[in-house]
């Protein structure tokens, strides 16, 4: 593997399974032994990213196949643009970490879309970085809706019960059918925080 290239991991999971507890770990543990960090997050922080937020929190309602389209437009630019571009971040070297990539448009936008056509939708995406691997933590969707429900207020479009339950089982759908190209983790969520980021951080120090 060419060692000046970063490495780019992205982390993917049901709502409330421990995605960006988990990120903020590993990022700490990469740091401290020498390998900088770019930690960032879909949707994104800016402009689409913003109107993808509206449409969780029912600010604005829009078709299934108008929010798919719209999540790959802010991954295009989470990848491309000029200010901290992703694409740049991993050829300076640096290790980019990403709290989903799109394997969460591969499970949540199927639910109501063809699998088939969301993964051709996120093409250019693939092609232009691809993750290192994808880590996948495993909860159950019982356990995560206790979790948001501990610490939130009000639930986003995609949290019930339900559609928590579908879009799992479509994560695993997309996993199969990537299987040949893409190297995907599965990991445990439902273990103590400590436990998680030990089993995570033994599966990334084999990247380097
Ligand atoms: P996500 O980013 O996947 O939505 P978070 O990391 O925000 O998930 O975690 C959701 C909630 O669950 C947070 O309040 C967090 O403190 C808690 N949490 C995360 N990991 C664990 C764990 N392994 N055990 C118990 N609670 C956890
Ligand atoms: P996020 O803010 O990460 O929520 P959480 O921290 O609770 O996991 O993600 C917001 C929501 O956006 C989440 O319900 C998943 C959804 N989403 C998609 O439907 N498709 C996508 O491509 C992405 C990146 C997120």
């Amino acid at each position: 593997m060419n060692n000046t290239r970063g490495r780019f991991f992205a982390l993917e999971g049901i709502d409330g399974s421990g995605k960006s507890t988990q990120l903020k770990l590993l990022a700490q543990r990469l740091e401290q032994a020498g390998r900088p960090c770019l930690t960032t997050c879909e949707p994104t922080h800016r402009p689409m990213g913003a109107l993808l937020r509206q449409i969780l929190t029912r600010q604005v309602r829009c078709d299934s196949r108008v929010v798919a389209p719209l999540f790959v437009a802010d991954r295009l630019d989470h990848l491309l643009n000029e200010e901290n571009g992703l694409c740049k971040a991993v050829e300076d070297g640096l290790t980019v970490l990403t709290d989903r990539y799109y394997f969460s448009s591969y499970a949540y936008q199927s639910v109501d879309l063809p699998l088939e056509w969301v993964i051709e939708a996120n093409r250019p995406c693939a092609e232009l970085l691809r993750p290192n691997a994808t880590i996948f933590i495993d909860v159950e969707p019982e356990l995560a809706l206790e979790r948001i429900a501990q610490n939130r207020e009000g639930t986003e479009l995609f949290e019930t019960m339900e559609r928590l339950t579908r879009t799992r089982e479509q994560y695993f759908r997309a996993f199969e059918a990537q299987k040949d190209v893409e190297r995907v983790i599965v990991l445990p969520g439902n273990q103590s925080v400590d436990a998680i980021a030990q089993a995570i951080w033994e599966q990334v120090e084999q990247f380097f």
